[in-house]
């Protein structure tokens, strides 16, 4: 055998294998293998195709994507028209199709009772899937042609992009296909992936689609493949125009399926038209959980023979039959736009619309999320929108009809006072920042600017802090908040400590036992652990786990109030956005005020304490260096002024000559950095951050003096089993403070082990050479009298 023959059948072996894992994975969901076997075999693949060119084939799996995008699409004449369907959207058109079908199927015509009928007819159910129809051929088992729907009679060719959709068979699988091939079915995307490709076209600023099947449809007349090749597709087919594969539609279904064509999983086939009926309200059911839209359900009659009996009227099947679910989707006016107002003072857009129907349920506002939302939609008042349903969620406006829009069409304008307390409505643009890249401005909220002041906001404020995984005050519920911020009782989430006994018993409601139990329940509160009054306050983006992060991090709530937010950036999972949110909050004077009157009113965080050991490691000169963003000065060139300069003195002290003499750094660069340390504004901003930093325990050379000072230094440590009180890290960062090394192995050279909970091989080792060992309680205590030495 020829090394050339060994390696042509290796790639047909490897085309073969990966065709069916193919299939496993994107047909049937069901990978036998994991994605790294997959990858190696396609590698392989490439690399012999790279090294025998003309063993290339156009249906090898590598071959998907074609290089050249094309002009534009040409036509193709169906050779069996693609036809529609009749729709139903009642149990009545049902049940008339199937009197219909099986009147003219049965001998006696005028028998008409369905619960007895002449002749049995069998259904098969399908859910119609709400994609493009498109018809692809194969020729020789090889996909040679797809062609969109069009008019029925002609299409437009769209192989090189169907070519792209993975679960479509480049090759045909198995055996005993015919030489010309042709199925249908429906080009569709499904749900997850819909919402992964907005989500990255909002990222990127562009126009997200309305819907799965605009998406789909966008993704497939597309002249360039690689654009449809990054699209998330599927197929999915539901029959075929080739004559002769058998007897049944269902039947010829299975057929397709075993040479690796997709069909539907929820295909079923039933015995009466009562069956159909079943199968419609199941699927209705599990329309939600579907992974993909689907619009109704199809019922087939499953019998060729009874097919070909009925035939068609006019562009539709009498074999075949849509029963529809009720619109999801329906056009309705737009009569008005109001403002909301939320917790943090944001003043979102709410629709209000002529009430429609949709899916069964009476519409009559929708959201809009926020201006920018709006702007997407260019939506005016007055407007015709399609409003969409999704399950639960709250309706949204997904587009307007610009044909329809009326002469006196108004634009949306954001108010420039607040809806509820006439204070200024200021637009806080969001700025996302990753570390060293430029500021990207995305978006932007409007706010307005009353805080406290205003109703909306305050009432939000109260029912946010007295929450349960906030402050927890029980009893405070929305209407009795409600009836404190309308009556002026409370002003603000302090002037609930100062509610009198008297003034809760005049509240709607109350009695003696009620009053003393609310206001024992507010007294109760008065002590809660720092991350829950973080959290209390309100501040916007910070979540529940944020406020863990900086109690943890910081350990007292003074410490949070006075944060740069240069400080911020340093603690793990807070960026540029939140940092910027916490440290605007606590600049507010409102916000300043009823903090130290909940100080002055004895509300304190019970755990307050020394900022965390592992948070005041984290800082390092080169990282501080990256923080003031001069341009050029990312970490390689941060790392190298760190490294030459030592301390900001000295950084600040240089001259040109110092800094142009710094190995591997431009000249640009060196001048820009002396341009920043000139400006006296720049240097006394470094400074006051420098000086934060130092105050909290978190100046790197304050960290080196600690460290040679300590009373572990030179002392190397290993830690093994698992701890409950503190994490490895934690361990780990106490323990480099205290001036040890932590090391992984246990040597002759360690001096003490802890051995935490099934600590194995490294204890046994450490008493084989009479090492001290430490067990959890022990190292904690130790920890606890070195550090305060
Ligand atoms: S059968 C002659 N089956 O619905 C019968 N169509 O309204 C041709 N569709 O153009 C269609 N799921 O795009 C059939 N399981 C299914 C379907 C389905 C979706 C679409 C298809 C067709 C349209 C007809």
């Amino acid at each position: 055998m020829s090394s050339q023959h060994t390696i042509a059948t290796r790639i047909a072996q490897l085309r073969q294998i990966i065709a069916q894992h193919d299939y496993n994975y994107y047909a049937l969901d069901a990978p036998t293998v994991p994605d790294s076997e997959y990858d190696r075999l396609f590698a392989e693949l490439r690399e012999l195709e790279q090294q025998h060119p003309e063993l290339i084939t156009n249906d090898s799996p590598t071959q998907r994507v074609s290089g050249q995008a094309s002009a534009a699409f040409t036509q193709v004449e169906h050779q069996v028209p693609m036809l529609s369907l009749g729709n139903a959207f009642a149990e009545e058109q049902v049940l008339e199709f199937a009197l219909r079908a099986e009147q003219a199927l049965g001998a006696d015509q005028s028998h008409n009772d369905l619960f007895s009928p002449a002749v049995t007819v069998e259904y098969c159910c399908e859910p119609k899937l709400d994609g493009l129809a498109v018809s692809i051929s194969y020729e020789q088992g090889v996909l040679v042609r797809a062609a969109t729907r069009g008019d029925g009679q002609t299409g437009e060719d769209i192989t090189a992009n169907v070519r792209t959709i993975r679960n479509v068979p480049l090759k045909l699988q198995g055996e005993g296909w015919p030489e010309f091939l042709e199925v249908r079915g429906e080009v569709y995307m499904p749900k997850v992936g819909f919402e992964a490709l907005n989500q990255r076209a909002l990222a990127a600023g562009q126009k997200p689609f309305a819907n799965p099947r605009n998406a789909a449809a966008g993704s497939l007349r597309q002249l360039d493949s690689k654009i449809t090749a990054s699209r998330p597709l599927e197929f999915c087919c539901y029959g075929s125009s080739t004559e002769g594969l058998a007897d049944r539609h269902s039947s010829t279904l299975q057929r397709l399926q075993g040479w690796g064509i997709m069909i539907s999983p929820e295909m079923q086939v039933v015995e009466s038209i009562q069956g159909c009926l079943a199968y419609y309200a199941d699927i209705g059911q599990r329309r939600a959980q579907l992974p993909y839209d689907i619009d109704g359900v199809v019922f087939k009659v499953d019998a060729l023979e009874q097919q070909r009996t009925l035939g068609f009227r006019a562009r539709e099947p009498r074999w075949a039959l849509a029963y529809k679910f009720a619109a999801q989707e329906e056009i309705t006016e737009l009569l008005d736009v109001e403002f909301q107002v939320g917790r943090t003072g944001a003043v979102t857009p709410v629709a209000r619309l002529k009430p429609v129907h949709v899916g069964g349920v009476m519409v009559a506002n929708a959201t809009l999320h926020n201006m920018d939302e709006v702007a997407r939609l260019g939506v005016m008042i007055g407007d015709s929108v399609i409003v969409r349903r999704a399950g639960d969620v709250i309706p949204q406006i997904t587009q307007v009809v610009l044909e329809r829009r009326p002469s006196d069409a108004r634009p949306v304008q954001t108010p420039s006072h607040c809806p509820v307390c006439g204070s200024q409505v200021e637009r806080t643009q969001l700025v996302r920042r990753s570390k060293n890249k430029q500021v990207v401005s995305d978006g932007a909220v409007w706010r307005c600017m009353g805080r406290l002041s205003c109703q909306a906001q305050l009432q939000q404020a109260l029912i946010h802090f007295v929450a349960r995984r906030a402050m927890d005050i029980d009893g405070l519920g929305e209407k009795i908040i409600e009836q404190l911020v309308t009556t002026k009782l409370v002003a603000s989430p302090a002037d609930l400590y100062r509610l009198s006994y008297e003034q809760v018993l005049e509240l709607d409601g109350f009695a003696d036992l009620s009053a003393r139990n609310l206001l024992s329940a507010i007294a109760g509160s008065k002590r809660p652990r720092l991350a829950r009054l973080i959290f209390a306050l309100g501040i916007p983006d910070v979540g529940e786990e944020t406020a863990k992060v900086l109690a943890r991090a910081l350990g007292s709530l003074q410490r949070v109030q006075q944060a740069y937010p240069e400080t911020l950036l340093w603690l793990p999972e807070i960026g540029a956005e939140v940092a910027h949110e916490i440290a605007s909050f606590f600049a507010d004077s409102h916000n300043q005020a009823v903090l130290a009157q909940l100080a002055e009113l004895d509300v304190h965080a019970v755990d307050e304490g020394q900022p965390d050991v592992e948070f005041q490691a984290c800082t390092t000169f080169a990282g501080f260096i990256e923080q003031f963003q001069i341009t050029g000065v990312a970490s390689t060139n941060a790392q190298r002024l760190a490294e030459h300069f030592k301390t900001l003195e000295a950084l600040f002290a240089a001259d040109w000559l110092d800094l142009s003499s710094i190995a591997r750094m431009s000249k640009n660069t060196a001048q820009a950095v002396q341009d920043f340390i000139k400006q006296e504004g720049q240097r006394q901003r470094v400074l006051q951050l420098e000086q934060q930093l130092i105050d909290f325990g978190m100046h790197w050379t304050c960290q080196r003096e600690q460290v040679q000072a300590a009373p572990l230094a030179g002392q190397t440590w290993v830690l093994t089993g698992g701890l409950e009180e503190l994490t490895r890290e934690q361990a780990k960062a106490r323990l480099e403070l205290l001036g040890a090394k932590v090391a992984g192995s246990v040597s002759a050279k360690t001096n003490c082990v802890v051995a935490g909970s099934s600590a194995g091989s490294k204890l046994t080792r450490a008493q084989e050479l009479g090492i001290a060992v430490l067990d959890e309680a022990e190292f904690i205590a130790k920890l606890a009298e070195l550090e305060n030495q």
